[in-house]
Protein backbone atom coordinates (compact mmCIF):
# COMPACT_ATOMS: atom_id res chain seq x y z
CA UNK A 1 0.00 0.00 0.00
CA UNK A 2 1.69 3.30 -0.75
CA UNK A 3 2.27 5.80 2.26
CA UNK A 4 0.48 9.31 3.18
CA UNK A 5 2.16 12.02 3.79
CA UNK A 6 1.24 15.01 6.42
CA UNK A 7 2.64 18.20 6.47
CA UNK A 8 1.98 20.50 9.28
CA UNK A 9 2.14 24.55 9.45
CA UNK A 10 2.16 26.05 12.74
CA UNK A 11 0.67 29.49 10.67
CA UNK A 12 0.21 33.38 12.96
CA UNK A 13 -4.16 32.90 12.27
CA UNK A 14 -4.18 29.01 12.63
CA UNK A 15 -2.44 25.46 12.62
CA UNK A 16 -3.27 23.85 9.11
CA UNK A 17 -3.33 19.89 8.17
CA UNK A 18 -2.62 18.98 4.42
CA UNK A 19 -2.68 15.15 3.76
CA UNK A 20 -1.04 13.99 0.55
CA UNK A 21 -0.44 10.74 -1.52
CA UNK A 22 2.87 9.52 -2.68
CA UNK A 23 2.27 11.54 -5.95
CA UNK A 24 2.02 14.73 -4.03
CA UNK A 25 -1.93 14.84 -4.94
CA UNK A 26 -3.90 16.53 -1.59
CA UNK A 27 -6.01 14.09 -0.40
CA UNK A 28 -7.40 16.12 2.54
CA UNK A 29 -7.40 19.03 4.43
CA UNK A 30 -8.42 21.33 7.83
CA UNK A 31 -7.39 24.05 9.82
CA UNK A 32 -7.69 24.96 13.12
CA UNK A 33 -7.63 28.71 14.44
CA UNK A 34 -5.28 30.11 17.01
CA UNK A 35 -6.60 32.35 19.35
CA UNK A 36 -5.51 36.61 17.95
CA UNK A 37 -2.09 37.67 18.74
CA UNK A 38 -2.17 39.17 22.07
CA UNK A 39 -0.71 42.95 21.76
CA UNK A 40 -0.33 43.69 26.31
CA UNK A 41 1.77 46.99 24.67
CA UNK A 42 1.86 49.05 21.38
CA UNK A 43 4.05 47.22 19.02
CA UNK A 44 4.16 43.73 21.12
CA UNK A 45 3.22 40.48 19.37
CA UNK A 46 2.88 37.40 21.64
CA UNK A 47 0.98 33.83 21.24
CA UNK A 48 0.90 31.05 23.89
CA UNK A 49 3.02 27.96 22.20
CA UNK A 50 0.49 25.22 23.92
CA UNK A 51 -2.24 27.03 21.73
CA UNK A 52 -0.57 25.76 18.36
CA UNK A 53 -0.07 22.74 20.06
CA UNK A 54 -3.64 22.17 21.44
CA UNK A 55 -4.74 23.04 17.26
CA UNK A 56 -2.05 20.59 15.79
CA UNK A 57 -4.08 18.52 18.05
CA UNK A 58 -6.98 18.99 16.74
CA UNK A 59 -6.21 19.70 13.10
CA UNK A 60 -4.10 16.11 12.30
CA UNK A 61 -6.99 14.36 13.44
CA UNK A 62 -9.64 15.72 11.83
CA UNK A 63 -7.78 16.57 8.34
CA UNK A 64 -7.39 11.85 8.74
CA UNK A 65 -10.76 12.48 8.84
CA UNK A 66 -11.91 13.83 6.20
CA UNK A 67 -9.10 12.31 3.71
CA UNK A 68 -10.52 8.62 4.89
CA UNK A 69 -7.06 8.13 6.31
CA UNK A 70 -6.24 5.59 8.81
CA UNK A 71 -3.05 6.54 11.43
CA UNK A 72 -1.03 3.64 10.24
CA UNK A 73 -1.03 4.77 6.60
CA UNK A 74 0.66 7.69 7.30
CA UNK A 75 4.50 7.27 6.36
CA UNK A 76 6.13 10.87 7.31
CA UNK A 77 5.27 14.00 8.44
CA UNK A 78 6.95 17.55 7.65
CA UNK A 79 6.81 20.61 9.93
CA UNK A 80 6.66 24.24 8.79
CA UNK A 81 5.22 27.42 11.06
CA UNK A 82 5.53 31.04 11.49
CA UNK A 83 8.92 32.04 11.77
CA UNK A 84 11.68 33.87 14.07
CA UNK A 85 9.12 33.10 17.34
CA UNK A 86 10.70 32.71 20.78
CA UNK A 87 9.55 30.00 22.62
CA UNK A 88 11.17 29.35 26.35
CA UNK A 89 11.64 26.46 27.73
CA UNK A 90 12.39 25.40 31.60
CA UNK A 91 14.20 22.42 32.91
CA UNK A 92 10.31 20.63 33.49
CA UNK A 93 9.88 21.07 29.61
CA UNK A 94 7.47 23.47 30.58
CA UNK A 95 6.63 26.87 28.99
CA UNK A 96 8.10 29.72 30.80
CA UNK A 97 6.63 32.86 28.86
CA UNK A 98 4.11 33.33 25.81
CA UNK A 99 6.04 33.31 22.65
CA UNK A 100 7.49 36.82 21.66
CA UNK A 101 6.73 35.98 17.66
CA UNK A 102 7.69 37.34 14.23
CA UNK A 103 5.96 40.24 14.21
CA UNK A 104 6.62 41.94 17.51
CA UNK A 105 8.38 45.04 17.76
CA UNK A 106 9.25 46.01 20.91
CA UNK A 107 13.01 45.02 20.07
CA UNK A 108 14.63 48.31 18.59
CA UNK A 109 17.03 48.90 21.53
CA UNK A 110 18.39 45.39 21.63
CA UNK A 111 18.89 45.51 17.54
CA UNK A 112 21.27 49.01 18.03
CA UNK A 113 22.94 46.57 21.50
CA UNK A 114 23.74 44.01 19.33
CA UNK A 115 24.57 45.61 16.35
CA UNK A 116 27.37 48.02 18.39
CA UNK A 117 28.68 45.19 19.92
CA UNK A 118 29.12 43.22 16.88
CA UNK A 119 29.77 45.78 15.12
CA UNK A 120 27.32 45.87 11.80
CA UNK A 121 29.70 44.12 8.63
CA UNK A 122 30.90 41.26 10.86
CA UNK A 123 27.19 40.78 11.88
CA UNK A 124 26.33 40.56 8.00
CA UNK A 125 30.03 38.52 7.93
CA UNK A 126 28.78 35.58 10.95
CA UNK A 127 25.16 35.90 9.76
CA UNK A 128 24.79 37.03 6.79
CA UNK A 129 21.67 39.27 8.24
CA UNK A 130 21.33 42.56 9.92
CA UNK A 131 20.10 42.55 13.07
CA UNK A 132 16.03 42.91 12.41
CA UNK A 133 13.45 43.47 15.17
CA UNK A 134 11.57 40.33 13.75
CA UNK A 135 14.80 38.13 14.75
CA UNK A 136 14.30 35.67 17.40
CA UNK A 137 18.04 36.91 18.56
CA UNK A 138 16.84 40.27 19.90
CA UNK A 139 14.05 39.00 21.54
CA UNK A 140 16.24 36.71 23.66
CA UNK A 141 18.13 40.17 24.90
CA UNK A 142 14.87 41.59 25.60
CA UNK A 143 14.43 38.96 27.69
CA UNK A 144 17.53 38.91 29.42
CA UNK A 145 17.31 42.50 30.39
CA UNK A 146 13.60 43.05 31.11
CA UNK A 147 12.95 39.36 32.64
CA UNK A 148 16.27 38.35 34.14
CA UNK A 149 14.23 36.22 36.83
CA UNK A 150 12.49 34.22 33.40
CA UNK A 151 15.24 34.00 31.63
CA UNK A 152 17.55 32.28 34.60
CA UNK A 153 15.22 29.78 34.26
CA UNK A 154 15.70 28.93 30.79
CA UNK A 155 17.17 25.55 29.63
CA UNK A 156 15.86 25.12 25.85
CA UNK A 157 15.09 27.92 23.07
CA UNK A 158 12.70 26.75 21.07
CA UNK A 159 11.34 28.31 16.95
CA UNK A 160 7.23 27.69 17.04
CA UNK A 161 7.08 24.72 14.83
CA UNK A 162 9.72 23.16 16.70
CA UNK A 163 8.32 23.53 19.49
CA UNK A 164 5.13 21.62 18.13
CA UNK A 165 8.06 18.57 17.04
CA UNK A 166 8.65 18.84 20.98
CA UNK A 167 5.27 17.69 22.34
CA UNK A 168 5.20 15.06 18.74
CA UNK A 169 7.92 13.98 19.25
CA UNK A 170 9.85 14.66 22.55
CA UNK A 171 12.86 15.41 20.29
CA UNK A 172 14.55 19.19 20.21
CA UNK A 173 15.70 20.16 17.08
CA UNK A 174 15.36 22.83 14.24
CA UNK A 175 16.26 22.55 10.61
CA UNK A 176 18.74 25.09 8.85
CA UNK A 177 15.99 27.67 7.01
CA UNK A 178 14.21 28.31 10.53
CA UNK A 179 17.83 28.23 12.50
CA UNK A 180 18.58 31.41 9.59
CA UNK A 181 15.95 33.38 10.96
CA UNK A 182 17.23 33.48 14.45
CA UNK A 183 20.58 35.84 13.77
CA UNK A 184 22.59 32.77 15.67
CA UNK A 185 23.04 30.78 12.99
CA UNK A 186 25.97 31.05 10.45
CA UNK A 187 24.01 30.66 7.55
CA UNK A 188 26.67 30.23 4.74
CA UNK A 189 28.07 27.30 6.85
CA UNK A 190 24.90 25.93 7.79
CA UNK A 191 25.49 25.75 11.61
CA UNK A 192 24.63 27.43 14.91
CA UNK A 193 27.54 30.93 14.84
CA UNK A 194 30.09 30.27 17.98
CA UNK A 195 30.40 33.94 18.11
CA UNK A 196 26.74 35.03 18.27
CA UNK A 197 26.24 32.36 20.97
CA UNK A 198 29.38 33.93 22.88
CA UNK A 199 28.40 37.16 22.24
CA UNK A 200 25.00 36.17 24.01
CA UNK A 201 25.73 34.29 27.07
CA UNK A 202 24.19 31.16 26.05
CA UNK A 203 25.19 28.31 27.36
CA UNK A 204 26.30 25.71 24.43
CA UNK A 205 23.07 23.06 24.53
CA UNK A 206 20.46 25.53 24.80
CA UNK A 207 19.48 25.59 21.54
CA UNK A 208 18.66 22.25 19.73
CA UNK A 209 20.52 20.80 16.36
CA UNK A 210 19.90 22.01 12.95
CA UNK A 211 19.20 19.09 10.37
CA UNK A 212 18.81 19.90 6.52
CA UNK A 213 15.35 20.25 6.20
CA UNK A 214 14.86 16.78 4.54
CA UNK A 215 16.81 14.66 7.40
CA UNK A 216 14.30 12.43 9.48
CA UNK A 217 15.17 13.82 12.92
CA UNK A 218 12.30 12.23 15.63
CA UNK A 219 9.47 10.04 15.45
CA UNK A 220 5.91 10.25 17.30
CA UNK A 221 6.35 9.39 20.42
CA UNK A 222 3.09 7.17 22.62
CA UNK A 223 2.32 10.15 24.14
CA UNK A 224 2.09 13.05 21.06
CA UNK A 225 0.06 9.59 18.84
CA UNK A 226 -2.76 9.69 21.79
CA UNK A 227 -3.04 13.80 21.56
CA UNK A 228 -3.23 13.68 17.96
CA UNK A 229 -4.57 10.27 17.09
CA UNK A 230 -1.04 9.66 14.79
CA UNK A 231 0.80 6.08 15.32
CA UNK A 232 3.43 5.99 17.64
CA UNK A 233 6.86 5.98 15.46
CA UNK A 234 6.52 7.98 12.30
CA UNK A 235 9.45 9.26 11.51
CA UNK A 236 9.10 13.27 11.23
CA UNK A 237 11.83 15.26 8.70
CA UNK A 238 13.06 18.65 10.24
CA UNK A 239 11.00 20.65 7.91
CA UNK A 240 11.63 24.44 7.32
CA UNK A 241 10.68 28.36 8.04
CA UNK A 242 6.79 29.03 6.63
CA UNK A 243 8.06 30.47 3.23
CA UNK A 244 10.72 28.27 2.52
CA UNK A 245 8.22 25.24 3.00
CA UNK A 246 6.15 27.60 0.53
CA UNK A 247 8.79 27.79 -2.11
CA UNK A 248 9.20 24.31 -2.24
CA UNK A 249 5.42 23.58 -2.30
CA UNK A 250 5.45 26.20 -5.63
CA UNK A 251 8.34 24.55 -7.15
CA UNK A 252 11.41 27.25 -6.11
CA UNK A 253 13.91 25.63 -5.40
CA UNK A 254 16.57 26.11 -8.62
CA UNK A 255 18.20 29.61 -9.23
CA UNK A 256 15.61 31.76 -11.44
CA UNK A 257 13.09 30.60 -9.99
CA UNK A 258 10.85 33.61 -8.11
CA UNK A 259 7.60 33.69 -6.10
CA UNK A 260 5.63 36.05 -5.04
CA UNK A 261 3.68 35.26 -1.86
CA UNK A 262 0.64 37.46 0.07
CA UNK A 263 -0.57 35.99 3.01
CA UNK A 264 -0.28 38.25 6.74
CA UNK A 265 3.09 39.29 5.31
CA UNK A 266 4.06 39.17 1.79
CA UNK A 267 7.23 37.81 0.70
CA UNK A 268 9.22 37.68 -2.76
CA UNK A 269 11.53 34.88 -2.89
CA UNK A 270 14.27 33.64 -4.93
CA UNK A 271 16.28 30.42 -4.84
CA UNK A 272 20.15 31.27 -5.21
CA UNK A 273 22.85 28.54 -5.80
CA UNK A 274 25.46 30.21 -3.46
CA UNK A 275 24.57 33.36 -0.02
CA UNK A 276 23.66 36.78 -2.11
CA UNK A 277 24.12 39.35 0.43
CA UNK A 278 22.79 42.80 0.30
CA UNK A 279 25.44 44.98 1.48
CA UNK A 280 22.31 47.40 2.39
CA UNK A 281 20.67 44.40 4.39
CA UNK A 282 17.62 45.01 3.23
CA UNK A 283 16.71 41.34 2.09
CA UNK A 284 17.17 38.40 4.23
CA UNK A 285 19.64 36.12 3.27
CA UNK A 286 19.01 32.58 4.89
CA UNK A 287 19.08 28.33 4.00
CA UNK A 288 16.79 27.24 1.48
CA UNK A 289 14.99 23.56 2.16
CA UNK A 290 17.67 21.92 -0.74
CA UNK A 291 21.02 21.19 0.78
CA UNK A 292 23.95 23.45 -0.56
CA UNK A 293 21.25 25.65 -1.78
CA UNK A 294 20.36 29.50 -0.46
CA UNK A 295 17.47 31.63 -0.76
CA UNK A 296 16.88 35.92 -0.76
CA UNK A 297 13.54 37.60 0.54
CA UNK A 298 12.51 40.85 0.68
CA UNK A 299 9.51 40.53 3.32
CA UNK A 300 6.32 43.35 3.84
CA UNK A 301 5.06 43.08 6.69
CA UNK A 302 1.46 44.77 5.93
CA UNK A 303 0.41 43.03 2.89
CA UNK A 304 -2.87 40.60 3.25
CA UNK A 305 -2.92 42.10 6.54
CA UNK A 306 -3.58 45.90 5.14
CA UNK A 307 -6.70 44.34 3.01
CA UNK A 308 -8.12 42.77 6.47
CA UNK A 309 -7.35 45.83 8.34
CA UNK A 310 -9.21 47.36 6.05
CA UNK A 311 -11.87 44.99 5.52
CA UNK A 312 -12.46 44.92 9.67
CA UNK A 313 -12.76 48.60 10.12
CA UNK A 314 -14.78 49.72 6.85
CA UNK A 315 -15.50 46.33 5.42
CA UNK A 316 -19.34 45.76 4.26
CA UNK A 317 -21.61 44.58 7.01
CA UNK A 318 -20.98 40.73 7.47
CA UNK A 319 -23.69 38.88 5.34
CA UNK A 320 -26.04 36.65 7.46
CA UNK A 321 -25.26 33.08 6.50
CA UNK A 322 -22.36 31.15 4.98
CA UNK A 323 -18.68 32.21 5.72
CA UNK A 324 -19.30 36.15 6.45
CA UNK A 325 -15.10 36.84 6.20
CA UNK A 326 -15.25 35.38 2.94
CA UNK A 327 -18.23 37.27 1.73
CA UNK A 328 -16.86 40.53 2.78
CA UNK A 329 -13.42 40.27 1.04
CA UNK A 330 -15.12 38.86 -2.15
CA UNK A 331 -17.05 42.35 -2.12
CA UNK A 332 -14.62 44.78 -1.68
CA UNK A 333 -12.62 42.73 -4.63
CA UNK A 334 -15.69 42.97 -6.95
CA UNK A 335 -16.08 46.86 -5.95
CA UNK A 336 -12.03 47.42 -6.87
CA UNK A 337 -12.45 45.44 -10.24
CA UNK A 338 -14.71 48.37 -11.07
CA UNK A 339 -12.45 50.88 -10.32
CA UNK A 340 -9.58 51.68 -12.98
CA UNK A 341 -5.92 50.87 -12.77
CA UNK A 342 -3.88 53.45 -10.67
CA UNK A 343 -7.62 53.88 -9.07
CA UNK A 344 -7.50 57.63 -9.93
CA UNK A 345 -4.34 58.58 -8.71
CA UNK A 346 -4.79 57.13 -5.05
CA UNK A 347 -1.41 55.56 -3.47
CA UNK A 348 -1.26 53.08 -0.22
CA UNK A 349 1.80 52.67 1.52
CA UNK A 350 1.33 49.48 3.70
CA UNK A 351 3.37 50.12 6.44
CA UNK A 352 0.94 49.17 9.23
CA UNK A 353 3.20 47.18 11.07
CA UNK A 354 6.51 49.13 10.32
CA UNK A 355 8.41 47.87 7.28
CA UNK A 356 11.33 45.47 6.69
CA UNK A 357 12.03 45.63 2.75
CA UNK A 358 13.18 47.41 1.97
CA UNK A 359 13.49 50.30 4.83
CA UNK A 360 14.15 48.25 7.87
CA UNK A 361 11.81 50.65 9.55
CA UNK A 362 9.58 49.99 12.58
CA UNK A 363 8.94 53.27 12.70
CA UNK A 364 7.24 53.64 9.08
CA UNK A 365 3.24 54.54 9.45
CA UNK A 366 0.96 53.54 6.21
CA UNK A 367 -0.58 56.38 4.39
CA UNK A 368 -2.89 56.47 2.08
CA UNK A 369 -2.32 59.76 -0.06
CA UNK A 370 -4.02 61.79 -3.52
CA UNK A 371 -7.66 61.40 -1.65
CA UNK A 372 -9.89 63.65 -3.58
CA UNK A 373 -13.82 63.97 -2.87
CA UNK A 374 -14.42 61.68 -5.81
CA UNK A 375 -12.77 58.84 -4.40
CA UNK A 376 -14.49 56.00 -3.64
CA UNK A 377 -14.24 52.74 -0.79
CA UNK A 378 -13.70 50.89 -3.84
CA UNK A 379 -10.95 53.21 -4.89
CA UNK A 380 -8.93 52.72 -1.48
CA UNK A 381 -9.07 48.72 -2.37
CA UNK A 382 -7.94 48.68 -5.73
CA UNK A 383 -5.02 51.23 -3.92
CA UNK A 384 -4.09 48.51 -1.55
CA UNK A 385 -3.97 46.20 -3.80
CA UNK A 386 -1.76 47.89 -5.68
CA UNK A 387 0.22 49.37 -2.91
CA UNK A 388 0.89 45.81 -1.43
CA UNK A 389 2.22 44.93 -5.25
CA UNK A 390 4.34 47.49 -5.41
CA UNK A 391 5.96 47.13 -1.89
CA UNK A 392 6.45 43.94 -3.32
CA UNK A 393 8.29 45.20 -6.30
CA UNK A 394 10.58 47.18 -4.24
CA UNK A 395 11.88 43.46 -3.94
CA UNK A 396 12.04 42.75 -7.51
CA UNK A 397 13.98 46.12 -7.78
CA UNK A 398 16.58 45.07 -5.59
CA UNK A 399 17.14 41.44 -7.29
CA UNK A 400 17.85 43.47 -10.23
CA UNK A 401 20.33 45.66 -8.55
CA UNK A 402 21.91 42.12 -6.99
CA UNK A 403 21.48 40.88 -10.85
CA UNK A 404 19.23 37.74 -9.71
CA UNK A 405 18.19 36.34 -12.86
CA UNK A 406 14.60 36.08 -12.91
CA UNK A 407 12.95 33.31 -15.19
CA UNK A 408 9.42 33.34 -13.82
CA UNK A 409 7.39 34.42 -10.80
CA UNK A 410 4.50 32.03 -9.33
CA UNK A 411 2.26 33.42 -7.29
CA UNK A 412 0.92 31.81 -3.82
CA UNK A 413 -1.12 33.33 -0.45
CA UNK A 414 -4.03 34.80 -0.51
CA UNK A 415 -2.70 37.06 -3.45
CA UNK A 416 -2.70 34.34 -6.33
CA UNK A 417 -6.56 33.24 -5.20
CA UNK A 418 -9.13 35.93 -7.03
CA UNK A 419 -8.21 37.30 -10.96
CA UNK A 420 -8.22 41.03 -9.56
CA UNK A 421 -4.70 40.00 -7.04
CA UNK A 422 -3.27 37.96 -9.99
CA UNK A 423 -3.52 40.39 -12.71
CA UNK A 424 -2.48 43.25 -10.30
CA UNK A 425 0.47 41.75 -9.91
CA UNK A 426 1.41 40.62 -13.46
CA UNK A 427 0.86 44.60 -14.09
CA UNK A 428 2.79 45.65 -11.49
CA UNK A 429 5.40 43.19 -11.67
CA UNK A 430 5.23 43.89 -15.64
CA UNK A 431 5.87 40.32 -15.96
CA UNK A 432 3.90 37.29 -16.60
CA UNK A 433 2.65 35.12 -13.33
CA UNK A 434 2.25 31.75 -13.02
CA UNK A 435 -0.19 29.84 -10.70
CA UNK A 436 0.64 26.23 -10.10
CA UNK A 437 -2.08 23.62 -9.23
CA UNK A 438 -2.01 22.62 -5.93
CA UNK A 439 -2.00 25.98 -3.88
CA UNK A 440 -1.90 24.38 -0.57
CA UNK A 441 0.73 26.44 1.10
CA UNK A 442 4.12 26.02 3.70
CA UNK A 443 2.17 22.46 4.75
CA UNK A 444 1.79 21.10 1.07
CA UNK A 445 5.53 21.94 0.95
CA UNK A 446 6.48 20.11 4.22
CA UNK A 447 4.49 16.96 3.34
CA UNK A 448 6.82 17.39 0.17
CA UNK A 449 10.06 17.41 2.48
CA UNK A 450 8.30 14.37 4.65
CA UNK A 451 8.24 12.80 1.46
CA UNK A 452 11.77 13.16 0.39
CA UNK A 453 12.56 12.08 4.02
CA UNK A 454 10.85 9.18 3.64
CA UNK A 455 12.14 8.24 0.17
CA UNK A 456 9.30 8.46 -1.86
CA UNK A 457 11.28 11.14 -4.06
CA UNK A 458 15.52 11.29 -4.41
CA UNK A 459 15.58 14.83 -3.62
CA UNK A 460 13.58 18.02 -3.07
CA UNK A 461 13.83 18.85 -6.75
CA UNK A 462 12.51 15.74 -7.65
CA UNK A 463 9.45 15.99 -5.67
CA UNK A 464 9.06 19.56 -7.14
CA UNK A 465 9.63 18.14 -10.03
CA UNK A 466 6.57 15.65 -10.35
CA UNK A 467 4.68 17.09 -7.53
CA UNK A 468 4.30 20.83 -8.67
CA UNK A 469 2.52 21.99 -11.88
CA UNK A 470 1.61 25.25 -13.34
CA UNK A 471 -1.84 25.30 -13.98
CA UNK A 472 -2.42 28.71 -15.31
CA UNK A 473 0.01 32.19 -16.68
CA UNK A 474 -1.67 35.65 -16.49
CA UNK A 475 -0.37 37.98 -18.60
CA UNK A 476 0.86 41.74 -18.00
CA UNK A 477 -1.64 43.96 -19.89
CA UNK A 478 0.93 46.84 -21.93
CA UNK A 479 -1.29 50.02 -21.35
CA UNK A 480 -1.92 49.04 -17.58
CA UNK A 481 1.99 48.01 -16.94
CA UNK A 482 3.11 51.29 -18.53
CA UNK A 483 0.71 53.30 -16.30
CA UNK A 484 2.17 51.17 -12.98
CA UNK A 485 5.38 52.02 -13.83
CA UNK A 486 4.54 55.99 -13.74
CA UNK A 487 2.74 55.28 -10.47
CA UNK A 488 5.58 52.88 -9.10
CA UNK A 489 7.62 56.05 -9.61
CA UNK A 490 5.34 57.73 -7.37
CA UNK A 491 5.40 55.05 -4.48
CA UNK A 492 8.70 55.15 -4.50
CA UNK A 493 8.64 58.57 -3.60
CA UNK A 494 6.40 58.84 -1.15
CA UNK A 495 8.63 56.95 1.89
CA UNK A 496 11.52 59.20 1.51
CA UNK A 497 9.38 62.37 1.99
CA UNK A 498 7.45 60.81 4.85
CA UNK A 499 9.84 59.70 6.90
CA UNK A 500 10.48 62.23 9.62
CA UNK A 501 6.77 62.85 9.50
CA UNK A 502 6.02 58.86 9.80
CA UNK A 503 8.49 59.12 12.78
CA UNK A 504 7.38 62.23 14.48
CA UNK A 505 3.66 60.00 13.96
CA UNK A 506 4.99 57.03 15.52
CA UNK A 507 6.75 59.00 18.88
CA UNK A 508 3.33 59.64 19.58
CA UNK A 509 1.27 56.82 19.31
C1 LIG B 1 9.45 35.54 7.40
C2 LIG B 1 8.39 36.07 8.31
C3 LIG B 1 7.00 35.63 8.13
C4 LIG B 1 6.66 34.77 9.31
C5 LIG B 1 5.17 34.62 9.49
O1 LIG B 1 10.67 36.15 7.61
O2 LIG B 1 8.62 36.81 9.20
O3 LIG B 1 6.81 34.96 6.96
O4 LIG B 1 7.32 33.56 9.16
O5 LIG B 1 4.53 33.96 8.53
Amino acid sequence: MAIKLLGIDIGTGGTRAVLLDAEGCVLSSATVEHAPISSPHAGWAEQDPDDWWGAACRAIPECLTRGGASAGEIGAIGLTGQMHGLVLLGSDAAVLRPSLIWCDQRTEAECHAITEKVGSNQLIELTANPALTGFTLPKIWWVQKNEPEVWARVRSILLPKDYVRFRLTGTRATDVTDASGTLLFDVVNRRWSPAMIEVSYLAEDVLPCAFESQEVVGRVTEEGARATGLRAGIPVVAGAGDQTAGAVGMGTVHPGAVSATIGTSGVVFAATASPVLDPHGRIHTFCHAVPKRWHVMGVTQSAGFSLRWFRDQFGVEAESGGDSNRNAYDSLMQEAGKVPAGANGLLWAPYLMGERTPHLDPHARAALLGLTASHTRAHIVRAILEGVAFSLRDTLTIFSELKLPIESIRLGGGGARGALWQQVQADVYGMPVDLVAEEEGPAYGAALLAGVGAGVWPSVEAACESAVRVAKRVEPDKQRMALMDRQYEAFRKLYPALRDTMHDLSSRA
